[in-house]
């Protein structure tokens, strides 16, 4: 059966992009049902119009508590009836109580080789730490921030002239293909999280 993917992002939508090509050309046997997204001027909106794929907006400034936003997050996301929640550019760290009703269920996209530069900026960290490589992590969401089981991952050089822009485009176009293929796994039942860690059959 194929897998039902929901969407979670919150601006210009690239690798949610790179999700929906995978899916449009058959490299991935699911279908993104949703997108949603925690900001009503998100790009990734117009791509998901486009692809013609329902939007919910869960405007994250119209809450006057962040529990009340989680909230509303958490009973969309149950209302969509998802196999599987991609992270995608969701700048919102996602709370305990959305975590723990979808283990094993969410998984995020981290500019990063984790467990280095977690949170954000992960690109400017990279560049003033000075490290000779980055790139980028797939990986499961747990209760630990940007800790869970890492599903793939790529490298990518830094250059000595590298700023955190021109870094963070070289990261961008890696990220475009290991999100797709971790979810082409995932939608194959080829994920295993044993502890910390993720075996691919
Ligand atoms: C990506 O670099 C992603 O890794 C990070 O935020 C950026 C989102 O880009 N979490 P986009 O919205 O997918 O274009």
């Amino acid at each position: 059966m194929k897998k039902r993917i929901v969407v979670l992002a919150s601006g210009r939508g690239s690798n949610f992009q790179a999700v929906v090509n995978a899916l449009k050309s058959g490299k991935i046997s699911g279908s993104c049902v949703s997108l949603i997204t925690d900001n009503p001027n998100a790009y990734a909106i117009e791509r998901a119009r486009e692809a013609k794929i329902p939007v919910i907006v869960i405007d994250y400034t119209s809450f006057s508590t962040r529990e009340d936003y989680e909230q509303a997050l958490l009973s969309a996301m149950h209302r969509v009836n998802a196999d599987l929640f991609i992270l995608a550019g969701y700048m919102r760290i996602l709370g305990n109580s959305v975590v723990s009703a979808f283990p094993g269920r969410i998984v995020n996209i981290h500019p990063a080789l984790l467990p280095s530069f977690t949170g954000l900026h992960a690109q400017r960290q990279a560049v003033q730490n000075g490290v000779k490589i980055s790139g980028c992590t797939v990986h499961f969401v747990d209760d630990s921030l940007d800790g869970g089981p890492i599903i793939l991952q790529h490298c990518v050089v830094v250059k000595e002239n590298d700023d955190e822009d021109s870094l963070a485009e070289r990261i961008l176009k890696y990220e475009h293909k290991c999100l797709p293929e971790a979810i082409r796994l995932f939608c194959e039942d080829r994920l295993e999280i044993i502890g910390k860690r993720v075996r691919i059959h």
